[in-house]
């Protein structure tokens, strides 16, 4: 099988621009560095809250859920990881629309479960009919999709949630940056198992925290197949910090929302194709269809983007947006590049 192959990171403080891994340009909240400082000796002695209780307490505040709804994992990796092993089986079929996280078939590889995907409909949309002709156990969505950021109205899913029975496992990564989410679908449907993540929202990628929301019943089902101590206190104790400064992260998300439009609107005018985007980052198209050249030529001045060699993306690459500063050197960069070819 093949294993999952994350972007690159290079050392810190090594000086590039580095918009190849989604994360958030800004620090983590002020709150989650004080919290992480007061942290005591006897936390680290012990082992840990198992369920991390104290986070799904501040989570479920949060979300105006209770608690019985939410698990805490290592990563929203982690989740989706919980979520494959206690739903699908050896021998069952889980259904993906694709272009999507490459993950999601490693997974499956994992539990020798099968998967098959499906093409996306048009302007992106959820091809319903395809994936139930399939008749999988479980369909894996992310929402807004990777790499491709592009949205699937949540009337669809609620569509897709009740007119398949088998589990629906949304991939909400992404979430806080574009309007609507799932969250509100939770009370009708035992189907539905959402993941978020707090490496991007929460600008705390190297914490390594995630959750997975659902109804009480089916948490408790993922509750018995995760490890019996699967977050540290340090990473409980700063992940609880980050959901309760929701201002700090909202102000995060703004600037955000607000530079990503301007980048999709300037990469355009460049003769860019830059797909319509609800994620912190843009997947766009090179006006000479040469995805790869345009990832060397930015790498080779100190910009890291994404590049895929898939078919369907290869005239692509997928770009982080990063605070202003990075975003206006990502521009000229891409500048350098056309003077360079014109
Ligand atoms: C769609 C999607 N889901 C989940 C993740 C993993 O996030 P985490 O850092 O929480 O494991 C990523 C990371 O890039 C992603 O793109």
């Amino acid at each position: 099988m093949s294993g999952y192959t994350p972007g690159e990171q290079p050392a810190i403080g090594e000086r590039v621009v580095k918009l190849n891994t989604n994360e958030n340009p800004f620090p983590p909240s002020p709150k989650v560095m004080q919290a992480v400082h007061e942290i005591e000796a006897e936390m680290l002695r012990r082992y840990p809250n198992p369920t991390a209780d104290g986070f799904r307490e501040a989570a479920a505040k949060v979300h105006g859920i209770s608690m019985d709804m939410i698990m805490a994992g290592n990563g929203s990796d982690d989740v989706l990881s919980i979520a494959m092993r206690t739903f699908l089986g050896p021998g069952d079929l889980v259904a993906f629309a694709a272009p999507t996280y490459s993950l999601y078939p490693v997974l499956a590889d994992l539990g020798e479960v099968k998967w098959a995907t499906v093409p996306w409909g048009p302007e992106w949309g959820l091809p319903i009919d395809a994936l139930l002709a399939l008749k999988p156990k479980g369909i894996f969505l992310a929402n807004p999709n990777a790499p491709t950021g592009t949205f699937v109205a949540i009337s669809k899913i609620k569509e897709l949630l009740t007119r398949f029975s088998g589990m629906v496992l949304i991939d909400e990564a992404y979430v806080d940056f574009a309007v609507e989410n799932c969250v509100g679908l939770l009370q009708e449907h035992q189907n539905l198992v959402i993941s978020r993540t707090l490496s991007k929202a929460y600008s705390l990628a190297g914490l390594r925290f995630g959750y997975g929301m659902g109804q009480a019943s089916v948490i408790a089902e993922m509750m018995k197949v995760k490890d019996s101590y699967n977050c540290d206190a340090i990473a409980v104790c700063a992940a609880t910090a980050a959901v309760l400064d929701q201002d700090y992260a909202k102000q995060t998300w703004e600037h955000i929302r607000s530079e990503r439009e301007r980048l999709s609107a300037e990469l355009g005018a460049m003769g860019w194709n830059v797909l319509p985007s609800r994620a912190n980052f843009v997947l766009a198209a090179a006006p000479d269809g040469d995805g790869k050249g345009a990832y060397l030529g930015l790498k080779a001045q100190g910009i890291l983007v994404r590049y895929f060699d898939k078919p369907g993306l290869q005239d692509k690459i997928r770009i982080t947006v990063g605070t202003s500063q990075e975003n206006n050197a990502l521009l000229a960069g891409i500048r350098a590049l056309s003077a360079k070819a014109a």
